[in-house]
């Protein structure tokens, strides 16, 4: 496997979207009535979606990378701190206006 997808991978899964304010849990089911099906409890005792997922409003949505296709805005999502700069465009995870593609599946502020 290429070194970089192999990076990304262990970033997501380490990076796992916890529930905001946590929520304790013993099993994976305490946590579906918060964060609906698609949510896991980690080996801390707390709430949060499973790998390749991410929370829009309260719930956990299985990941669209850039360039996967797409039906809403909130399912296409390119890291925590990528979110306001990809979106929904011709049902194609596209980088916003302003912004480009970088790397594989990331996009950044285009000056
Ligand atoms: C989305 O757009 C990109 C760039 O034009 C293209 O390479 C890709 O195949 C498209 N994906 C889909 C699902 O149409």
């Amino acid at each position: 496997m290429h070194c970089e997808y192999y990076m990304v991978l262990v970033l997501f899964v380490y990076n796992a979207a916890v529930a905001s304010p946590s929520r304790p849990c013993v099993k994976r089911h305490d946590c579906q009535i918060f964060l609906g099906v698609k949510s896991m409890c980690t080996r801390n005792s707390q709430c949060a979606c499973k790998a390749f997922h991410h929370l829009h409003m309260g719930l956990c949505v299985k990941n669209r990378d850039l360039h996967d296709m797409c039906e809403h805005d909130h399912q296409c999502y390119c890291g925590a701190d990528c979110e306001d700069k990809i979106a929904c465009i011709g049902r194609n995870c596209t980088c916003r206006p302003g912004h480009k593609p970088y790397r594989i599946r990331r996009c950044i502020f285009f000056i």
